[in-house]
């Protein structure tokens, strides 16, 4: 069975509480529920992990690579300053979807810079709860 990795960054599991008019009012849980049932109509498998630590993402990603076909990840605040998760995207040979909640590009200037984009296949930003499902449809489309 296809397997997809999907790696939540820093205070995403605050998502519901944390900024209701940036994020919306969906909580992470509901996400990867609406997750779950999409890719179970499509028979695939999701390995789902949120982690607050660069290091810890990072270690997702190393130990977890090699078991999925494609990654979604938003790596939140590291998206515009993590050189590290950027790294270890790259060594990378699966596709990977970058994906905010949020239209980084109409925000603060500092959101509007991806050090992640360029290893990634693509980028989904600004659909709310819904970025998490196009960057799976775009995955699925890849696979
Ligand atoms: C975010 C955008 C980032 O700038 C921010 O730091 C986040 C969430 C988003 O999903 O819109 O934590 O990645």
């Amino acid at each position: 069975m296809v397997k997809i990795l999907v790696i939540h960054g820093p205070n995403l599991n605050m998502l519901g509480k944390r900024q209701p008019e940036i994020y919306g009012d969906t909580t992470l849980e509901e996400i990867n529920r609406l997750l779950f049932d999409r890719a179970k109509k499509a028979d695939v498998e999701l390995i789902i992990k949120q982690s607050n630590y660069e290091g810890e993402i990072i270690q997702n990603l190393q130990e977890l690579h090699m078991e999925v076909s494609g990654i979604i990840i938003n790596p939140a605040a590291y998206t515009h300053y993590s050189i590290a998760i950027r790294d270890a995207l790259s060594a990378l040979k699966v596709p990977v979807v970058e994906v905010h909640l949020s239209n980084i590009y109409a925000r603060e200037e500092f959101r509007q810079h991806s050090v992640i984009a360029p290893v990634c296949r693509g980028q989904i930003s600004g659909f709310g709860s819904n970025s998490y499902l196009l960057a799976l449809e775009a995955l699925l489309m890849i696979l």
